[in-house]
């Protein structure tokens, strides 16, 4: 995710500094951007936390000794709150929410700022070269984490799910996978969000039929509700 957020932010005039224990991933991202060297012990303005939240511990050691107070961070960590982040790193620390799609400024990046209106202004115009960039307060950070985070795998495994169910009867997963991609940019492509989402459904369920059966399933067994639920609930345990 942070290398998507460094390919999204390309065009905005940074100079990046690249870590990754495994140097290889650094290198590979460097030849990816305009302007970027591999950190080895050069001082910076800005630091973006990218690892795993569970690693938070055991980074933040490492990191205190290198981080000025004035350093900004940008944490990606789903779930970690501000008031831990500030605790540890100082009081300069924003929170980002993205998805992968801001690599080609396509995406969504949620982000939530305690930084004063000029700092906050000039975030805004950088993260709007990542897409969708709204300003939000961090309870609406972690919510829609969902939404922004993680729908895009939601997505794929619905793909996944469709292309085992159409191997396992018989056919050719790959053109399975081909007709529901298409459709879903044919159905997804135009909208805008403020649809009537109930009507859309309508128009594609009728009664009785074969879509109703599948959606009439999931709401019934409730599996599709409790799983986004059980996203919300890890959020609050990540903190
Ligand atoms: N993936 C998403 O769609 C998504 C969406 C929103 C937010 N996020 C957030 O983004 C963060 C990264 O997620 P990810 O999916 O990109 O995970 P990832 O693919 O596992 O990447 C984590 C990276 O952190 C590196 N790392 C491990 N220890 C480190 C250390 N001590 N210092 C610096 N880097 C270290 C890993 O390097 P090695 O491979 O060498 O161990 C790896 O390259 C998470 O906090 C997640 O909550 C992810």
């Amino acid at each position: 995710m942070s290398s998507a957020l460094a390919l999204g932010l390309n065009s905005q005039g940074f100079e990046f500094l690249l870590y990754n224990p495994t140097r290889a991933k650094a290198e590979g991202l460097k030849r990816r951007l305009k302007n970027a060297e591999l950190w080895q012990g050069q001082s910076f303005d800005v630091v973006v936390l990218g690892f795993k939240p569970q690693k938070l511990s055991e980074v933040m050691e490492e990191l205190t000794r290198i981080l000025k107070p004035e350093t900004l961070v940008l944490s990606l960590l789903a779930g970690v709150k501000l008031e831990k982040l500030q605790r540890h790193f100082g009081s300069r620390v924003i929170r980002l929410m993205p998805n992968l799609a801001i690599a080609e400024g396509r995406g969504v990046c949620l982000w939530s700022s305690p930084l004063d209106k000029k700092d906050n202004a000039f975030w805004q115009v950088s993260l709007n070269a990542l897409g969708f960039a709204p300003s939000v307060s961090e309870p609406e950070l972690d919510l829609y984490t969902l939404h922004a985070g993680c729908s895009p795998a939601y997505m794929y495994f619905l793909i996944h799910e469709m292309k085992e169910l159409a191997q396992r009867a018989g056919g050719d997963p790959a053109l399975a996978a081909k007709i529901l991609t298409l459709s879903l940019q044919g159905a997804l492509g135009q909208l805008t969000g403020e649809e009537d989402f109930k009507a859309l459904i309508t128009q594609v369920a009728s009664k009785g039929g074969v879509t109703e059966a599948t959606l009439s399933h999931w709401q019934e067994s409730g599996a599709l509700s409790q799983g986004l639920e059980a996203g919300l609930k890890r959020i609050q345990q990540l903190s």
